[in-house]
């Protein structure tokens, strides 16, 4: 169990926090390696994120692996990273579900390379049943992306005759996203010094608290993740009110 900071209020963490992991192939870069090598080294920041955000019991973690924009990177550097990612379950899956974490797969998974998606199925059957953290994994996801798949499943609701256009509201809305079902972003972080969100969980942060940090992902520590979680603590959220 990692020591948790004793200025970390319990009572103020957020519900749900989504991480751009950015950054990978700058750190490799500077250190004069393979963009690659920044890849293998953001999985064990990542492993080590989980353990902390199932220590403080976290309920939801959305990390961007993959954006529906990244497959106009080199071929090389995809397929590195779709082997990755293979690897990555292989190795943790047995670990992640004895932490009772409950893995999903959001985004066009039906585009990945099929063992990928086979995997990916098997993971998240494994795990179904879960109650612990709640660990979603952006991989060919597009905010931009699901909201249009979000609009064809609500449209097709409608012409089936399920629903009226009228009865579209926030919350049929949210049922039709690859997120139903978690609570709404509460904390979005971005690793790697870039100062916008890249098409990530555009509906879900509609109200996030937005953390940005130079520290790219590899170097990004559990002690720097929770200093951003009590950094939320202490904002004041108004939510369009005043006081
Ligand atoms: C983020 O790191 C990981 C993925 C997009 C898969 P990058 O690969 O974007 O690293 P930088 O931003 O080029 O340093
Ligand atoms: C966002 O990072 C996607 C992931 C972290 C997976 P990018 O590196 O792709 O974003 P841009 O290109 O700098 O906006
Ligand atoms: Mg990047």
């Amino acid at each position: 169990m990692l020591k948790i900071e004793e200025n970390l209020n319990l009572e103020t963490l957020p519900q749900h926090v989504g991480i751009i992991m950015d950054g990978n192939g700058r750190w490799a870069t500077n250190l004069g390696l393979i963009r690659s090598a920044g890849h293998l080294a953001g999985v064990k920041t990542l492993k080590e994120i989980i353990k902390t955000a199932v220590d403080i019991k976290l309920q939801a973690l959305t990390v961007y692996a993959f954006s529906t924009e990244n497959w106009k990177r080199p071929h090389t550097e995809v397929d590195f990273l779709m082997h990755l990612f293979s690897e990555y379950l292989e190795k943790e899956k047995r670990e992640l579900n004895e932490k009772n974490v409950k893995i999903k797969f959001i985004g066009r998974i039906d585009e990945l390379p099929k063992s990928l998606i086979k995997q990916a199925n098997d993971a998240e059957e494994m795990m179904v049943n879960n109650t612990g953290l709640k660990f979603n994994v952006a991989t060919n996801y597009g905010g931009q992306d699901e909201i249009i798949r979000a609009t064809q499943k609500i449209t097709r609701r409608v012409l089936n005759g399920e629903i009226k256009i009228d009865d579209i509201d926030a919350n049929i809305f949210e049922s039709a996203l690859d997120t139903f079902g978690n609570p709404p972003v509460d904390l979005l972080i971005r690793t790697g010094g870039d100062l916008r969100v890249s098409n990530f969980l555009l509906w879900q942060s509609a109200y996030a608290e937005f953390w940005f940090t130079d520290t790219t992902f590899p170097e990004f520590t559990p002690k720097e993740f929770l200093s951003a979680l009590e950094d939320f603590g202490k904002r004041d959220r108004r939510f369009g009110t005043v006081k």
